[in-house]
């Protein structure tokens, strides 16, 4: 039997990770199939138990990553104090490894694909939610100088600087405190799919030197990309390579194999 793969979310309509996954497969030769479910919004255990009788592993996305880490029986390193698992695998003993590859997707997608070094930098991180929580401990192991998390309410960006606080050096504070440039900013919130913008100052943007990145993708520039652009960020980047990369790391992960992923992103855009 084919070895069977899944995204499971709610909703899935739209996502890209079924066509990602084919062409990793047709690339390196791996004989998979790989489909997108919909889980009801009050049984996503019970999709993810009926595919995994057969299935080998799954992709969670929205919004049951951190259901996804409650109902797997160990974590990797780098899902353990992320909260929330992206990919599982079902080890050969039947029991759930749950992993999280999106922070190496974001600092793989920043350092390799749009070549901006992200050691001694300053960075903020707008968002305290799960999306920013996901990639904390890779955007530190990075090395900057460096890491402050902003967030409208700002008792969550202080939990979540104090969560990863020895693992380097990592702040916390509310949109307006800060006023100085930064060298890159990287938009972990979900105002962009409202078309909304988080209330953060333009003289964070020093014009023709700090980078923005919208954890978010859209077929046409996010409202957080328009905004950075309009204030002279440097570079622009939405999270569609972060996608690929994160689907590259949870591949690697199940099939011993990291896909070339420039030809996948190229293909996509
Ligand atoms: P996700 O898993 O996408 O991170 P989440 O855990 O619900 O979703 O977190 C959403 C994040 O987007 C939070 O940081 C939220 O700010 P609050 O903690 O203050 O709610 C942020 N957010 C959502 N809409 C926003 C808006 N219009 N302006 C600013 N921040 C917003």
């Amino acid at each position: 039997m084919t070895d069977r793969y899944a995204v499971i979310g709610n909703p899935i309509g739209h996502s890209k990770s079924p066509q990602i996954h084919r062409m990793f497969a047709e690339q390196t030769g791996e004989a998979l199939t790989y489909e997108a479910l919909l889980a009801p919004l009050d049984d996503f255990a019970g999709t993810l138990r009926g595919f995994l009788v057969e299935g080998l592993g799954v992709n969670v996305t929205v919004p049951f990553k951190e259901q996804a880490w409650a109902l797997v029986d160990s974590h990797t390193p780098a899902a353990e104090r992320a909260g929330a698992v992206n990919t599982i695998q079902r080890l050969d003993d039947g029991s759930l490894l749950g992993d999280n590859t999106d922070g190496k997707g974001l600092v793989r997608d920043l350092q390799h694909n749009a070549g901006l070094s992200l050691a001694g930098l300053k960075i903020l991180l707008v968002g305290a939610g799960g999306a920013a929580r996901g990639v904390v401990q890779p955007l530190l192991a990075a090395g900057p100088s460096q890491l402050c998390i902003v967030n409208r309410t700002v008792s969550k960006a202080e939990e979540l600087a104090a969560l990863f606080a020895d693992q380097g050096p990592v702040s916390a504070a509310g949109f307006r405190w800060i006023e100085e440039p930064v060298d890159l900013i990287i938009n972990a919130t979900s105002a962009s799919l409202a078309g909304d913008l988080p209330d953060i100052s333009p003289n964070l943007i020093r014009r023709g030197h700090t980078w923005c990145y919208d954890m978010m993708y859209a077929s046409e520039a996010t409202a957080f990309n328009r905004w950075a652009a309009e204030q002279g960020a440097a570079r622009c980047v939405d999270g569609l390579g972060m996608l690929v990369e994160q689907a590259a790391e949870a591949f690697l992960l199940w099939r011993g194999v990291r896909p070339d992923t420039a030809s996948v992103l190229k293909a996509l855009r």
